[in-house]
């Protein structure tokens, strides 16, 4: 007989992910994670943090980076996170997340990071311009989600790489050290309606903070005027609507905004198409930039409430700092004692 598999990791199930505070939050990053985050909360422990260390990937403002965190944070609870439920955090407040990283970089091999699609995307054909941090970005990943040996990862479809890259850390510092079964081997949460939230301006492209076009997005914080004005600008073909799904298969536009018609309004694709089959567009804009700026209004009144007493958001901020660091602390020092260290 053949040697068995290692044993499986077998503690709790735990819910972890994060949001880089780079920028505006659009209808991309709720649809396809804030949602998902607020589900979770009730039916695992749940995790969420902003990651400032890999904002810094790019250069950010000194001056500005925490009020960047404070409005994620603003996100995060105005969409449902319920900071009673959820343990939500700073990253830099964390130490250990760094600390663990630098191990996992000596884990990771040069040649999984030279596979990351997202690298190559960001760097472009310059990445010997680029930082360091931005290279080994997908080990610094893999840490936030192991120190908390956490099993369970919402994110959106880009994401997928660094979920296997994740494993394959894991997997490997498992079995170098030979601790069998010590990290688990996490799995990403990518399925939901919001999965795939494309461009306003091209049905080919995500949805993206960094698209040079604002009209290409809606955003957390936009007014109900400029929902509007989004909506009615959205790029469209000038065939009227099917009454089947799989007569949208090529029309990546119109398929992207019946999808966000559907992810807002909690229905599937198929019985949007129902409702408004043989209308156009003319018709059917309208309706989307009703529903949007109904669902995405509250919101970012929400944001804006917090927003102006940040005191409360600060105090949710620390309060998840201390619980995150009461989980991470025990966890590196495992860590150290694993590998041999002297402070072990
Ligand atoms: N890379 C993620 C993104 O761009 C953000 C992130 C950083 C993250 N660390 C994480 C997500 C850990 C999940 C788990 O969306």
């Amino acid at each position: 007989m053949t040697e068995a598999t290692p044993p499986a990791f077998a503690g709790p199930r735990r819910v972890l992910s994060g949001v880089q505070p780079s920028g505006d939050l659009h209808l991309g990053n709720y649809l396809g994670a804030l949602v998902k985050f607020t589900r979770l909360q009730h039916e695992i422990e749940t995790f969420i943090f902003v990651a400032d260390l890999h904002a810094i990937t790019a250069w950010q403002d000194p001056a500005k980076l925490k009020t960047q965190v404070r409005e994620i944070a603003a996100a995060y609870l105005a969409t449902g996170l319920d900071p009673k439920i959820a343990t939500i955090f700073p990253q830099s407040a964390v130490p250990e997340h760094a600390e663990l990283a630098w191990v996992f970089n000596c884990v990771a091999r040069l040649g999984w990071l030279d596979r990351m699609t997202q690298f190559k995307d960001k760097a472009g054909k310059h990445k010997e311009r680029e930082s360091v941090g931005l290279y080994t970005y997908p080990v610094l990943q893999a840490a936030d989600i192991l120190i908390y040996k956490a099993t369970h990862v919402p994110v959106g479809e880009d994401q997928r790489q660094h979920l296997e890259l994740t494993r394959d850390i894991a997997a490997k510092f498992n079995h170098d050290f030979a601790v069998p079964g010590h990290f688990p081997l996490p799995e990403a949460l990518t399925e939901g309606p919001g999965a795939r939230i494309m461009s306003l301006r091209d049905g080919t492209a995500k949805m993206s903070k960094s698209d040079p076009s604002d009209y290409s997005r809606i955003n957390l914080t936009d007014d109900a005027d400029a929902i509007n004005q989004k909506v009615r600008k959205a790029r469209t073909d000038p065939e009227p609507l099917p009454e089947l799904l799989v007569d949208l298969k090529g029309r990546t536009e119109a398929e992207n905004l019946i999808g966000i018609y559907a992810a807002l309004a909690g229905r599937t694709a198929q019985d949007v198409l129902t409702e408004f089959a043989g209308q156009g567009f003319g018709a059917f804009k309208p309706k989307l930039a009703d529903l949007a700026v109904s669902v995405m209004g509250p919101i970012g009144d929400e944001m804006r409430r917090y927003l102006a007493d940040p005191a409360e958001i600060d105090r949710v901020l620390t309060e998840g700092a201390e619980r995150a660091r009461a989980v991470a602390a025990p966890n590196m020092a495992e860590v150290r004692r694993i590998v041999g260290f002297w402070a072990g």
